[in-house]
């Protein structure tokens, strides 16, 4: 097996088992507390997840860099592959027993996304690509949609935690894309967010303020999926989420037209 695909492989394990744990846990008890902001929340299950990955990783793969929502981390400077990972994307789904969350596992080789691998663990979904080989949902071949029309597009968006003191919100762009598209949702998971747009579920997606962890897995499946990620000036997606736009390409400009505003 080349090293690619061990890596694939082993993402895609860690993306379950990591799930299994949000699934059994889903619904109990557990201690919830705050990060950056009172809305910012944080799980004993988002520990959970982030120590049973990062491990494995540190026994499996240890001279591989680590980039971990939670910290668990190991920044390795010089590897040649770095993991990216939110052990729990949709944390306040989570907390108020809405089923939308996920594991989002990206793979970068030398910089550059290789592998991404994202479970839904309610619905056991589990969304993955590899570069240059496509995208898949339970091994299955996905591609974006085929919709033209802005008019007729399905979009997502989100908010970031400092939405209650920044004005740089995306309510301007919200109101915008409400008056435009045929709906919007705010489900609460940037990264299975991106997977439907992979999917063809949503024909467009954009939020402000994401992280790297948000989007590593998520921007490479929906670009192997045919679609297009971006900054919100049309640039190449740095793969920073600080601006994110993805969609299926043919609406994507006049996403763009709306975002430069
Ligand atoms: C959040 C979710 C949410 C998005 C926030 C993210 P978290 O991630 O992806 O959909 O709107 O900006 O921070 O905190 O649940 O891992
Ligand atoms: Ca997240
Ligand atoms: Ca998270």
């Amino acid at each position: 097996m080349s090293e690619v695909a061990t890596i694939r492989s082993l993402a895609l394990r860690l993306a379950r088992e990591a799930g299994a744990i949000q699934r059994e846990r889903y619904e109990t008890s557990f201690r919830v507390d705050t990060k950056s902001a009172s809305i910012d929340l944080v799980t004993e299950v988002d520990h959970a997840c982030e120590a049973l990955i990062v491990e494995t990783l540190k026994r499996e793969r240890p001279e591989d860099a680590i980039l971990a929502e939670e910290g668990g981390g190991e920044d390795r400077a010089g590897a040649e592959w770095r993991w990216v990972i939110d052990p729990l994307d949709g944390t306040m789904n989570y907390a108020h027993g809405y089923p939308r969350f996920c594991v989002s596992i990206g793979v970068e080789h030398l910089g550059e996304p290789a592998v991404g691998a994202v479970y839904d663990p309610l619905l056991d979904e589990l969304f993955a690509a590899r570069h240059g080989e496509g995208a898949t949902l339970n091994g299955r071949a996905i591609r974006v949609s085929e919709e033209q029309q802005l008019g007729r597009a399905l979009l997502a968006t989100g908010f970031a935690y400092d939405v209650h003191r920044s004005a740089d919100d995306n309510v301007d762009h919200f109101a915008h894309f409400v008056k435009r598209a045929r709906g919007l949702r705010r489900d609460g998971s940037a990264a299975l967010d991106l997977c439907y747009v992979a999917a063809g579920r949503f024909d467009g997606f954009w939020e402000l303020k994401l992280h790297p962890w948000d989007v590593a897995a998520g921007n490479l499946i929906v670009e192997e999926a045919g679609g297009r990620t971006s900054d919100f000036r049309g640039r190449r997606s740095p793969f920073d989420g600080r601006q994110t736009v993805a969609s299926n390409g043919h609406i994507h400009d006049a996403m763009i037209e709306i975002l430069r505003r």
